[in-house]
Order: C-alpha cells, then structure tokens, then sequence
C-alpha cells in the first residue's frame, strides 16, 4: 500500500481533535539540566494532540517523548521532532552568507550532509533549512543565515542544499527539509526585521520567488510561511502565496508550517480580529501545521462544529503530514532516529572537524592585500594578535548554531598557535570590548603591536549582532574598535585585518588605512584554524562576496543587479549634475557583489563567442582563456553575466548566468567556455509572460561582477 493510501485509511480512523493535533507543533525547552518539556505539552502529546515537537534533540530525550506519543495514545502516531539546523547541528560550519561566499556547491552539499547525519542521530528528522531569502539590505540581520543578494546563485544554492539535506544514499533514516521564510522575508523595509514587503507582483517574481521554487523543484519536503506582508496580506494568510501559486502553479506536495506564532501575529498585522479567526484566515490559505501559537488546537475543532471551516480542510492537511511520516519510516519503525551507537558515532568526528576547517578557508574572501602583506611572512618572529574577536570561542558559533558548542570551537588565537612554528612568539591583547564606549586597553595593544613583527587585527560583530531580530541601523565597526585599529595602524608595522561579521560592513575609513583585509564571517567550530590556514598561505583565499559591502549605509540597497535609471551617470563626464547620483558619495560601494581577491593573480583573455547571431534553438558558446601569473597555485571562480539592452520592462545592468570554480597552478592555463540558451534570457514581461526577446545583449566574463571583458550578439 503507498503512503497516501496508508495516510487515508488512517485518517479514517482518527477523530477530528485527533486531526487537529497533528497540526499542531510546540517547542521543547533545554535549561542547565538539559532538554525538558512544557508539563502542559507533555500532556497534550499524551491526549494525541500534538504532530510534532522542535528544539528537542538527543536519543534519549527524543526517545523520551516518542514513547508517549507511541505508546500512551489511542492511535500511536509519532512525532515529527524538528530543530534549526542552519549551519551544522554540532559540528558547526560558517555562516551561510560566509558558505556561499566560497561559490563551492560540492562544500555546501557535503555540509548539508554532515549537518543531516549529525542531527538525525540525535533523533531529529525535520530541519528548518534551508533559509533562501533574497536580501539587498545588510542592515537587517538575517542576511547572515541566506546566499546574499543574487537570485539566480540564490537558486542553485537552495537546491544543492535540499539535496544535500534530503538525497540520502540509502532509504532510511531520510529528513526533512524546510525551505523558508516563504515568502520575501528579505526585502524588509529599511532592513528592520519583521517589516513591511511592499513589492510588485514583477519583481517578487524575478528576484524574490526563484529560490523557493528551486528548492521545491530540488523535492524539499516543507515550506515555512514567513513572518512579513506582501503589499498588505500576511504571508500565513495569503491564499494567492500559499495556494494559487504554491499548490496550483507550483505543485507543491509537501506539508506547511507557519513561523514561530505567525498566524496570531495575523492578529497583530490588524487582518483578524482575535486567535479563532487567524485561525481560520491560516487554514484557508494553506497553512497545514502551526507553530506554537495553539490557534489551530484551541479553535479549528470550533471552526468546524460552527461551519466556519470544512473538515475536509482539516484532512487535506492531516493527510500532508501522514504522508511525511510515512515518508520517513517513523509507522515502520517510530524509535529508527533514537541510535545512542550512531549518535556517539556520528557527532564532531575528525573527518567532519577536516572538513569544517577546509569550508571555513573557502568561505574566507580576501577584500585587500597591498604590498603582498599576506600571507604572513615565514620569517616573522613575533606576532600581535589584537582586538575582541582574537580569542572569543561563543563568537566563534555565530547565531543559530543548534547544537554546536562554544567550548569546541578554534578561536583565531588558537589556530594561530596551532599553524604558526613553535619559534613565532604570540601574544594576544583585546585592545577594546566588541561593542562599548569603554576603554579598555588601547594603549596596551600598541605598545605590544610597536613590539611585534606583525600585528593580525581581529575586528568586527559579535555574533549576536546578526540573525533574527537583530537589525543595525549602522553597520560599521561597533563600539571603539575603529578607534583601536586606527592607533595599531599609525604604528606603521605590517597590519592585516581579520573581520568576523554577520552581514557586509561599511568600513571605508579602515579600509583607507589597512594592507590586508580578510573577512571571515562566522566561521564555526574550526573557525580559528581555517582562517590561520589562509593566513599562512596553507590555503589560497578564492571566496568572492555574494552580497555587496556598501561604502556607506545611506546607499543601502545597494547591489550589482541594478537598473540603469533614465538618468544614469556617464563615466565620461561624471560631474554632471542632473543624473542619478548623491551629491556626498559616489554610487559604486566599497566593495561589489562577486569581488575577492587571491594570493596570485589571473590574466583573462578576451571572450571569444561562437557567434554574433542567434536564433530559437541555438546556443551561445563562450570563453576566455585564463592564467595563472603570479606566484601561488590558487582557484579562481569565473563569473559569466549577461545584460539584455531593450527589454519590454527595465532590466538590469548585470544578471548572473553561471560561473566556474577552476584550480589553476602558478603559470597553468586553462580555457572556461559557458554555454547560454536563450531560455536563460527570459524575463517577466508588463503582461507577466515570461519569455525571452528578440534583441542586442551584451555579455560578460571576469573576476568580479565590476571586473569583466565583453562581447555584444543579437538575438533574432
Ligand atoms: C524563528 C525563525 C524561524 C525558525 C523558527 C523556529 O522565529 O523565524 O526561522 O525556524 O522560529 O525556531
């Protein structure tokens, strides 16, 4: 018999409470002692009235609560035991904003996989991940848990993590995936968290909705409804979103779950006027199962019993989430996730630490390197470590780190002292505290940095300084730590600036000043000796930015795939007045969307293209031959955009079509060669058709999305 067959015949049997409690997911607690359970929770689990429990993890606890609802109840359903496994469940990687930055799919999926087999052997088999919001404004804070600010990387990257989630090697134990936050959680207005997405239904298209479709195409399991409006209706409650488009032009099979007391918050936004109508609003829409708000437990049974709600709502929905359960062998087997053997086998292994430390150097993007400041010099006697990032392990996690732990992860002092000889002397002093007016020991950090061969500056946000609810309306160095590099600075001894960050920052005053800048996001338990491993040269930084640094905050949003307005500057004559431009600052950020730079340097070739005309059915072929002319092996990441020059609609000046991620030894050549269908050149048109056009296009190939060579051809 088949899922669906087996979810229907038992659907027969349960009672509408018993329906309604499989819609309905409530946390578990984790204090001092360990994981614990809310008394009124448990007793709900006991009645048959919960479907799932997040934030509870270990075999034992989550054999715990299983037991109840296996073997206490009348039907014997288990649980669905979800839990935030954003970046590792306890081997902890970089952030996701710092994972994509490495362009490396093959990384990003074996992360997922490790992350995956970690957790499942803690008896968890439902992620909230993978987070794949679309995001241009690096004031609000959830940037640090997406793929930045590209739609089309933003695509790939959702898909390669899904698979790496969900596409085992063998049947069971399997796991669900959650792609989220549907949908445009991103585009926040002013960055603040939570806040108003007003959008035309165009652009929610081209840049908001693809990633979310390439995870659902890439078979993720679940979709969570984001917390935001679009133009006036709430997510959870918007039947077009959760509906029309997810279920009827998306096919979506799988089951959804409202965010964390989304649907009361229906409340909030002023679209229902108390819980029993948020509920009904939720339900209509397509939300199957609520999180923690308890609208769906303490009112859908009274919805139905007054006529306000089908029951065969209520089924649809039930049904979903049998199916998944089914899905994951928990009917066959309700106790296949509690293995304490596996569990002991499987978490922060050797292999999983190698592999962490090899993704925290990839993640790494170098942003500046005057005078060949890096990598540190074999010959330096003794180094400074300076700043409040130096030595700090819970920074290390970075937000959402599940169940990694502080005390397990590399600090930059630590891998240091692990990758440095013995003979290097290092000491390390704080300077200031990461964000307060307090100053603590500035003039301690010079005196020991004018004592020093090398000074390292390790700067930047803590990691509560980003995730959710932590928007900064600046995003610059906090507290006096500018202050503190500027003095280390004037001390003229070779300085390279390590940044630890959630979200680009607007540091045009250090980056004025400083040889050598390497940002590092947040880079997990490895943290400390990935980043020593590039500061050595052990590894050559070859990470590009997925999410442009802005020279200041006032340009926010600032991205490369911009438009080109109707009155856009010409370089030619830059001073004109009447153009699209700020009488303070230039338009260009501090640093754009694909920049990075290695230890060695590449020579590119002008592209060369198959041809200068193309019709339906042909293919555009082209490349550039690229060397290595420097002086370290090194990998580049090869960008190819394109830029349609008459559209039906605005277009932008730049949109990424593909990129190559090649190795090449000092002195190699290679040649890159992109194939481009005009599928690929398709857009939403004023009718919403979309379609690709007749036309002139201008192609690009290079380091950087400012950094290209290019080539015109014409589409007929
Ligand atoms: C939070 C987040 C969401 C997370 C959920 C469960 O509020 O918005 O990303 O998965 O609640 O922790």
């Amino acid at each position: 018999m088949d899922f669906e067959s087996k979810a229907d015949s038992l659907l027969k049997l349960m009672t509408l409470e018993e329906k309604v409690g499989q819609m309905c997911l409530y946390t578990s607690d984790w204090d001092v002692t360990g994981p614990s359970i809310n008394r009124g929770y448990e007793e709900l689990i006991r009645a048959g009235r919960v479907g799932a429990i997040f934030n509870a993890y270990t075999t034992e606890y989550v054999r715990s609560l299983q037991k109840i609802a296996v073997e206490e109840t009348r039907l014997g359903i288990p649980l669905l035991f979800g839990y935030d496994v954003i970046h590792g469940h306890r081997t902890i990687f970089p952030i996701p904003l710092g994972q994509s930055a490495s362009w490396d799919t093959a990384s990003i999926r074996k992360s997922e996989q490790i992350a995956a087999a970690e957790a499942m052997s803690q008896g968890i088999n439902w992620v909230f991940t993978p987070m794949v919001d679309i995001a241009r404004d690096p004031r609000w804070g959830r940037v640090s848990e997406g793929s930045g600010e590209d739609t089309w990387l933003g695509s790939i990257i959702s898909a390669t993590r899904v698979k790496g989630l969900q596409h085992r090697e063998h049947d069971y134990p399997s796991l669900l995936a959650c792609v989220k936050h549907f949908a445009a959680y991103g585009a926040a207005q002013a960055g603040r968290d939570y806040h108003t997405v007003d959008m035309s239904e165009r652009s929610l298209r081209e840049w908001y909705l693809p990633p979310y479709k390439s995870a659902i195409d890439a078979g993720v399991a679940t979709l969570m409804t984001s917390f935001n409006e679009i133009s006036g209706v709430p997510s959870t409650a918007n039947q077009w979103l959760l509906t029309d488009l997810l279920r009827n032009e998306w096919k979506f099979k799988g089951f959804v779950v409202s965010d964390y007391t989304a649907i009361e918050e229906i409340i909030k936004h002023g679209v229902a006027k108390d819980l029993a109508e948020a509920g009904r609003l939720a339900l209509k829409a397509g939300v199957d199962m609520d999180m923690q708000d308890e609208a769906y437990q303490h009112h859908l049974a009274g919805l139905v019993q007054k006529g306000d709600v089908n029951e065969a709502d209520i089924d649809r929905s039930v049904k979903r989430i049998l199916i998944a359960k089914y899905k994951l062998g928990l009917f066959d087997d309700p106790y296949l996730y509690c293995n304490p053997e596996r569990e002991r086998a499987t978490l922060l292994t050797a292999e999983h630490r190698s592999f962490a430390r090899k993704f925290v150097s990839q993640s790494c993007v170098l942003l500046k390197n005057e005078n060949q400041t890096l990598p540190l010099p074999a010959s330096i006697k003794s180094v400074a470590l300076i700043g409040p990032l130096g030595d700090s392990k819970v920074d290390m996690l970075g937000n959402w780190s599940a169940a990694g732990r502080a005390e397990e992860c590399v600090t930059l002092l630590e891998g240091l002292g692990n990758n440095l000889p013995e003979s290097t002397s290092i000491k390390y002093v704080k300077g200031c505290e990461i964000d307060s007016e307090k100053n603590d020991n500035i003039d301690d950090a010079v005196r020991l940095a004018a004592s020093s061969d090398y000074v390292i500056l390790a700067l930047g946000e803590g990691g509560y300084m980003s995730g959710e609810a932590s928007s900064r309306s600046e995003i610059g160095l906090p507290g006096l730590q500018e202050e503190l590099a500027l003095a280390v600075l004037k001390t003229g001894k070779p300085v390279a600036v390590v940044l630890f960050n959630g979200r680009p920052l607007s540091i045009p005053k250090l980056d004025s000043l400083a040889p050598a800048i390497l940002v590092t996001w947040f880079g997990g338990t490895e943290a400390g000796n990935g980043i020593a491993d590039v500061l050595t040269g052990k590894y050559n930084p070859s990470g590009k930015l997925t999410m442009t640094f802005p020279l200041s905050v006032g340009q926010i949003p600032v991205f490369y795939n911009e438009k080109s307005t109707g009155r856009p500057i010409d370089p030619s004559q830059p001073d004109e007045k009447y153009k699209s431009k700020y009488l303070d600052i230039p338009n260009a950020p501090l640093y754009p969307f694909g920049y990075g730079l290695s230890y060695t340097t590449f020579e590119y070739s002008p592209i060369a293209i198959n041809d200068t005309v193309f019709r339906e059915g042909e293919v555009i072929i082209a490349s550039v031959d690229i060397k290595n002319t420097g002086k370290h092996d090194g990998e580049e990441i090869v960008q190819l955009y394109v830029r349609d020059l008459i559209g039906d609609v605005t277009r932008p000046l730049k949109e990424l079509k593909g990129f190559q991620k090649i190795m090449l030894t000092k002195g190699q050549a290679t040649k890159v060669t992109f194939t481009l269908t005009l599928d690929e050149l398709a857009y939403y048109h004023q009718d919403m058709h979309y379609g690709w056009d007749p036309g002139e296009f201008e192609l690009f190939i290079g380091t950087s999305s400012d950094d290209t060579r290019k080539v015109t051809f014409t589409v007929r």
